[in-house]
């Protein structure tokens, strides 16, 4: 008997060492990892260098209050503003904690201005942005907020896709709009470019914020670190977490200038956000993402695996009805429920995860080479040639 609460639908499965692309179990079955901690494990399971870096300041110093400079969050700080939009971040230790750091920072902005009421923040009906009460409130999702009443103010919705009713809902009291470029748990889906270009232009007339939720999205994952780069637009507040720590717990929000001079001492904290040892890990992973070559390795092996899994879809086209996603975070949507298919893959020592609207969601390490894209492909073709006998 488990003493751990069944918030969770657990496998009768567990690991006891990872090495790259690849868990195994104490009896020695490995499997070919295509979760990873749901795109955590950006480097894959015990990467060298980030092992190397964990080792190194486990020696030195774990954690120490931010009342004093931490200088190893200092420089990750440095090498995220000098990589993307941002002029300052703040530490976290989640996404959930980001996307609220996120929301808060949006509504001191304007606070800080003397437009307390415009609080409000309007996002896509059913998206995801943590489990905490007001990321629930802010997804929109019966199913996450049922039973987690009362019902958290402030947020307001509109469906994917409709611009209509975007333009409609933002009043005088929009604060911001929170979206994820490419929205993960939902079932990757991926807002186009001219429809980012289009919401960006909208906040910029309407003078209200623009937060991307790049938590499952960004540090490289979509062969760009971030993956709104590909519109071409800047968003003015962008949440992280997941792959900047490479499976160390770490979160963050990064932000402009502009907004970051509402945040002034006392407006928000983290006991744990930033310490030294999450920090060091950060570093780590940021060295090995922007190393020469290694993004636009991220880009070549999606289009290889995006072209391959189409050749499945096509060969199959009664199972499979879509293939979606950039970079490394993909999405085989089924024509039907992907339950069993998400076993058979299993059974075949492949690991994936289920998202929305009969999806797949497939996400290897960044660093995940051909062999093992093959291997992946082959385990897919397997299961969908035994279901057509
Ligand atoms: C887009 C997005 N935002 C926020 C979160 C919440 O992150 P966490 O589970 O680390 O709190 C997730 C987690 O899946 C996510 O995908």
């Amino acid at each position: 008997m488990s003493s751990l609460a069944k918030n969770y639908k657990r496998r009768n499965l567990s690991f006891s060492k990872g090495r790259g692309s690849f868990l195994y179990t104490k009896g020695g079955a490995k499997f070919l990892d295509f979760v990873q901690g749901i795109a955590v494990n950006s480097l894959g399971h015990t990467n060298p260098s980030l092992v190397q870096a964990i080792n190194k300041q486990s020696n030195k110093l774990w954690h120490v209050s931010n009342s004093f400079k931490i200088p190893e969050g200092e420089e990750l700080a440095r090498k995220l503003t000098s990589k993307t939009f941002a002029s300052a971040v703040i530490f976290q230790n989640s996404g959930a904690e980001a996307t609220e750091a996120a929301i808060k920072v949006a509504r001191r902005y304007f606070y800080s201005l003397g437009q307390s009421k415009k609080n409000r923040i309007l996002c896509i009906k059913n998206s995801f942005h943590g489990r905490t009460i007001a990321a629930i409130n802010a997804s929109g999702s019966k199913k996450m907020t049922e039973g987690f009443g009362p019902k958290v103010g402030g947020f307001d919705h509109f469906e994917f896709g409709n611009h209509v009713e975007l333009k409609k809902k933002i009043t005088n009291k929009t604060a911001a709009i929170m979206i994820e470029p490419i929205m993960g748990e939902g079932g990757i889906k991926v807002i186009p470019t001219w429809c980012l270009k289009e919401i960006r232009k909208i906040c910029d007339k309407k003078k209200i914020l623009l937060i991307l939720d790049e938590v499952q999205c960004g540090i490289g994952r979509s062969g760009k670190f971030f993956s709104y780069e590909y519109a071409n637009i800047k968003p003015d507040i962008v949440p992280i977490a997941k792959g900047i720590g490479g499976g160390f717990p770490i979160g963050a929000v990064l932000m402009t200038k502009k907004v970051s001079k509402a945040m002034v001492p006392g407006t928000h904290g983290s006991t744990f956000g930033g310490n030294p040892l999450a920090m060091s890990v950060g570093n780590a992973v940021m060295d090995e993402i922007f190393k020469k070559g290694f993004l636009s390795r991220v880009k070549s092996n999606s289009r290889y695996f995006i072209s391959e899994l189409n050749k499945i879809k096509n060969k199959f086209p009664k199972i499979i009805k879509e293939i979606r996603g950039v970079g490394l975070i993909l999405g085989i949507q089924l024509h039907h429920d992907q339950t069993k298919f998400i076993d058979d893959l299993l059974k075949n020592k492949l690991l994936t995860i289920r998202a929305g609207e009969n999806v797949i969601r497939i996400l290897p390490p960044l660093n995940v080479n051909k062999k093992e894209i093959n291997l992946g492909l082959k385990i897919i073709n397997k299961v969908c040639t035994e279901y057509k006998n």
